[in-house]
């Protein structure tokens, strides 16, 4: 996607034209950021909060279509209280102080996960900063929240399995599109790179359909100093990597889809 600051970014960052169209980020080592600080877990959570407002204007700056944040996993429900308590206050926080920006960015928000499970004010929220957001044009930020990888391929097969039942659909015509298709980063180009921080080298339950294909950067900086120097780092080191999807010959720069 071209921005008007697209060109002069590549030039100050030394990238090539050729950027992954959707990013997919695991955000840890938030407490580990905090506890180097002898900090409360929570202030490391709102250091994060800054690193999402960086990048996510500098994936809109440099034309990316896709960005997808995994905010908070189904599994995360297991923290203390008083933890996941105010984690959602700072999600709050950070839809009512980013609405703005977003919309000044031309950035449309737009969730993954069981939103159903989020406390009622903070679905409002949700509700309210993507229908405000619901005709931009540029990047899609995607929250993934309450998000289980496991549950979604879950829910898909039982969409599936529906019309199968009622006959609209027969069982040897299930093909990878109709998975994809029932999937709710439905509307999302591939996952071409995925970015973890905090050097753990687990998937965590994260778009385990989507990833089939990516990139893989893991970098040991916790995720409150990932800011703009790591993330070009990140893109830098997807430009290096000879994508084969499975066959033979690097497709770099090749396909229509990868030349902006
Ligand atoms: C992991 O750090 C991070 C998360 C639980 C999710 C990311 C959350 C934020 C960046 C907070 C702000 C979010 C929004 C959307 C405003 P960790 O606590 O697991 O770190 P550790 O492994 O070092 O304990």
């Amino acid at each position: 996607m071209e921005t008007p600051k697209k060109p002069a970014l590549l030039k100050r960052y030394r990238l090539k034209p050729y950027l992954p169209r959707h990013v997919a980020i695991i955000m840890d080592g938030n407490g580990r950021w905090a506890k180097k600080r002898h900090l409360p877990r929570i202030a490391g959570h709102r250091a994060g909060a800054h690193s999402i407002r960086e990048i996510v204007r500098l994936s809109g700056e440099l034309g990316l279509e896709a960005l997808t944040l995994y905010a908070f996993s189904t599994e995360n429900w297991k923290r203390p209280r008083q933890e996941v308590g105010l984690l959602m206050q700072l999600l709050k926080q950070y839809l009512r102080n980013e609405v703005e920006e977003l919309l000044q960015n031309n950035v449309r928000l737009q969730t993954i996960g069981n939103i159903q499970d989020l406390p009622a004010g903070i679905r409002a929220e949700l509700k309210k900063s993507i229908e405000m957001t619901s005709r931009c044009t540029g990047l899609k930020l995607v929250l993934a929240l309450s998000y289980s990888g496991r549950t979604d391929l879950t829910h898909a097969v039982q969409a599936i399995a529906r019309q199968v039942k009622t006959g609209r659909l027969k069982p040897e015509s299930i093909t990878e599109k109709t998975i994809e298709g029932a999937l709710s980063t439905r509307d999302l180009p591939e996952v071409d790179l995925l970015i973890r921080t905090s050097g753990e080298m687990r998937v965590s339950n994260f778009l385990l359909w989507e990833l089939a294909y990516s990139e893989f950067h893991i970098t040991k900086t916790l995720w409150p100093d990932f800011r703009t120097p790591h993330f070009i780092a990140a893109l830098r080191d997807f430009q290096t990597r000879q994508r084969r999807f499975g066959g033979v010959e690097s497709i770099v720069g090749s396909v229509a889809s990868w030349a902006h």
